[in-house]
């Protein structure tokens, strides 16, 4: 019998503070009902921010993975391998997977960092099920952090990205498994042409110095999105990614238990449903509470999905995301 991937363990987490569309009113010019009906966003989780030392994604990470552990009935010792997604490292080095390594007091196991935003849970996915379907490992912690609102820019010049992003972690354990269930496959993508449509660009170690403040000023350490670009190619690959995965496993549409889309804008999730034909009972959506988490939006989803007793025995969940490098992904997990 082949060795597969389950997923054993579940656990999220998104800080208490609560910000509000009508907030935002009070640094730019917008309004709930902008955002709302451009986004399907009513709040978003953030941080408290400090000039120094407040809490980073290895923080958020903490909770979220002591309730992933603790569904697996697993401890720090059993864990053989940290995979570590984040687009928003708490430093440029060392990566976030060895500070949450320290932190948390895991033995001097290997902390890999992943470094593709939206797609991150995906990309994460499929490296911890290839380790566990080649025998190396049994039990891999996919840790997916994002504390975006420091890198936001809270006035007009950012408020066409500033309504849309949030901080939060989500986290699941992968486990080695012979029976018929697990992880079917994973499909990844890339196409850096579109790399600057959806970027930070400093600090960068192409500039010396790396961070001036000229470059401050120019707002050059925010980040930027060229929506109109991302939703255009967003629509289109998130259809083909899927349809790749489905043909991939022979399976239909209509197979589906549970689909969970990145949560970027809930408008790019209802004509992606459109155009496959799911029904509404097969999607699960959290946008309006928490905005677009990046790499942690599907497993805070999976997560949430799971306490809601949205997923049973034998379910299929297909989980699909797109986003920055362009970089986009869709995986099918049998539960
Ligand atoms: O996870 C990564 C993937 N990210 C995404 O998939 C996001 C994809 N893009 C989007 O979700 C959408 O493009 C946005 C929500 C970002 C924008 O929606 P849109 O319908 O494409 O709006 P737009 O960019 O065409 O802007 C419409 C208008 C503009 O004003 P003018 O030029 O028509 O006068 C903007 O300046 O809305 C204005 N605007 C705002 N107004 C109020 C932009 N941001 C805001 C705001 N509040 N926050």
């Amino acid at each position: 019998m082949s060795i597969k991937s389950y997923i054993s363990g579940l656990g999220h987490y998104v800080p208490k503070k609560i910000m509000k569309n009508n907030d935002l009113s009070d640094f730019m010019e917008t309004s709930d009902e902008w955002i709302y009906e451009r986004s399907g966003i009513k709040e978003r989780r953030v941080v408290e921010h400090h000039e120094k030392d407040g809490d980073g994604p290895s923080d958020l990470a903490i909770p979220a993975v002591k309730d992933a552990l603790s569904m697996a009935k697993l401890d720090l010792q059993d864990i053989d391998l940290i995979i570590f997604s984040t687009a928003m490292p708490d430093y440029f080095l060392p990566g976030s997977g060895c500070l949450l390594q320290e932190k948390m007091g895991f033995p001097p196991i290997g902390a890999l960092d992943i470094r593709n935003q939206c797609a991150g849970f995906i990309y994460g996915l499929s490296t911890a099920d290839m380790y566990i379907r080649g025998g190396m490992y049994k039990n891999i912690l996919v840790v997916c952090s994002e504390v975006q609102s420091s890198t936001i820019d809270y006035s007009n010049r950012g408020r066409d990205v500033a309504v849309l992003f949030g901080d939060g972690c989500g986290a699941v354990i992968l486990s080695a498994t012979s029976d018929d269930r697990g992880v079917l496959s994973s499909h990844l993508h890339s196409q850096g042409k579109y790399a600057k449509e959806l970027w930070i660009e400093a600090p960068s170690a192409k500039m010396y110095p790396r961070l001036t403040n000229e470059m401050i000023k120019q707002g050059k350490h925010h980040l930027k999105m060229n929506g109109r670009e991302v939703f255009k190619q967003a629509v289109r690959r998130f259809p083909e990614v899927i349809k790749e995965c489905l043909e991939f496993n022979n399976l239909k549409v209509s197979d589906i238990s549970l689909f969970l889309p990145h949560q970027a804008n809930i408008r790019i999730n209802n004509i992606v449903k459109e155009k496959l034909d799911f029904k509404d009972k097969q999607i699960f959506n959290n946008i309006h509470k928490y905005g677009n988490t990046t790499s942690a939006t599907i497993p805070i989803l999976l997560s949430e999905a799971y306490q809601l007793g949205k997923i049973r025995k034998d379910d299929l969940i297909l989980v699909a995301a797109f986003g920055s490098g362009f970089a986009w992904g869709a995986s099918i997990i049998k539960w």
